[in-house]
């Protein structure tokens, strides 16, 4: 890919379809099936049976993650006509950045384990397009390393996620090497102090991180490597031991969020909110923004799909702070929806991991393209021409279907 600072402009949807229509005349297709079931599919033949499990896996019964999906289904567009949708701006504001489509890469663990070039290949195929990327703590790659490569394809934002481990200085330390590397946001995940009863991981007995794997931010950290009496290149396994002792702190309260704003002038958003009362909390705490989230339905079995929460979060909130959403989001129709309800932004997880396993960097901006562009289609066939125009007259619920 030629290297350059400008991110390429987003295709509206009648140009991305004349682009796979036209690869199609000369024989050829896109680097990713179109078709989400063939594209999933496809990731599951080239994955590790484990490797698969842990990235489409859920909590328990996988309840939550089939409300997740529900959720869309139970709200439905109701086309408006004649409105002159010829041109369209799917751009929005956040936080002082202007984003060309509402569409953020969310932050997705252990990447190394769906494809070589993990988090890398995945900030660099957002940055391309201008949208956000957000690093997980337990990226395969250190934070220095993916910013500086996504940077060399074009200046989008990037925006940490912080796992809130038991080690404050730790977490004082990873929060201002994020700021230092440039990420411009913090993202901090409330909803996983513990990881949920995954039974498919349980059942291959696998957990990546044992494997010293998705640690890269903490084996660069100088704060965690003078916890170790050898460093982890001569001793993996005590420094995966470490970890984890203090990946995550179940301790922690709202009076605590105090703390990080101590540390860093970067906004805070608080990700895995489904509460409105939750929602008041985090306002008070000062919280730049919130997502409304239930990690794909990773933690909790049997709870509210997401989608449903979003409402109740967006009214408690009423516009002091952006509101994203994630958890379930597959196609133009869902971010509709979102962004109908409420969100001004939406984030994907799995649906990128299964681009990044398919074909790298061009696979996840391809799944980029391709989402963006059934959006914009859309937008147009339901009568918008904008984000902002959305609400939640664009919907209608159908709770008997
Ligand atoms: C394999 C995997 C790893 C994840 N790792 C993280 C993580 O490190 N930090 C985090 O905040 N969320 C993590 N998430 C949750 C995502 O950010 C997001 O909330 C979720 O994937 C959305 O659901 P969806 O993938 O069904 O759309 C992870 C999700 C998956 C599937």
């Amino acid at each position: 890919m030629t290297e350059s600072k400008q991110p390429q402009a987003l295709l509206t949807g009648a140009e991305r379809e004349l682009q796979i229509y036209a690869l199609g005349l000369s024989g050829g297709k896109p680097s990713v099936p179109v078709p989400l079931d063939l594209l999933d599919q496809k990731a599951k033949e080239i994955l590790t049976p484990r490797a698969y499990d842990y990235v489409a896996g859920g909590a328990g019964g996988e309840d939550t993650m089939r409300a997740n999906r529900e959720a869309f289904y139970l709200w439905r567009i109701v086309p408006r006509m004649l409105r002159d949708v010829s041109k369209r701006d799917l751009s929005v504001e956040l936080l002082g950045a202007w984003l060309p489509a509402p569409v953020l890469l969310g932050p997705v663990g252990v990447q190394e384990i769906v494809h070589n070039d993990a988090d890398v290949a995945s900030a660099r195929a957002a940055a391309s397009l201008g949208l956000p990327f957000v690093l997980s703590t337990v990226s395969s790659r250190s934070m220095e390393e993916v910013a500086q490569s996504a940077a060399k394809v074009a200046g989008s934002p990037r925006w940490f996620q912080l796992y809130w481990g038991k080690n404050a200085e730790l977490t004082a330390s990873m929060v201002q090497r994020a700021e230092r590397a440039g990420y411009s946001a913090l993202v901090v995940t409330l909803d996983t102090h513990s990881l949920g009863w995954r039974e498919r991981d349980l059942h291959h007995g696998y957990l990546p991180f044992m494997l010293g794997q998705g640690l890269a931010n903490y084996f660069s950290d100088p704060v965690f490597r003078g916890l170790l009496a050898q460093p982890p290149e001569q001793n993996p396994a005590a420094a995966v031991q470490l970890w984890g002792s203090l990946f995550s702190n179940a301790a922690l309260t709202w009076k605590d969020i105090a703390f990080l704003r101590q540390h860093t002038h970067v906004p805070i958003i608080l990700k895995g909110i489904l509460h409105a009362n939750d929602a008041a909390r985090a306002l008070d705490a000062g919280a730049d923004a919130l997502i409304v989230s239930n990690h794909g339905g990773r933690q909790v079995d049997g709870s509210v799909g997401a989608l449903d929460a979003l409402p109740g979060v967006v009214r408690e909130v009423n516009g002091r702070v952006p509101v994203l959403f994630d958890s379930g989001i597959r196609r133009g129709a869902d971010v509709f929806k979102a962004l109908a309800l409420g969100a001004r932004a939406v984030l994907l997880g799995r649906l990128y991991m299964w681009g990044l396993a398919v074909a790298g960097e061009e696979g996840v901006r391809d799944v980029l393209l391709n989402l963006v562009a059934d959006l914009d289609l859309t937008m147009a066939l339901s009568g918008y021409t904008c984000c902002r125009e959305l609400d939640a007259s664009a919907l209608c619920r159908c709770d008997s279907a």
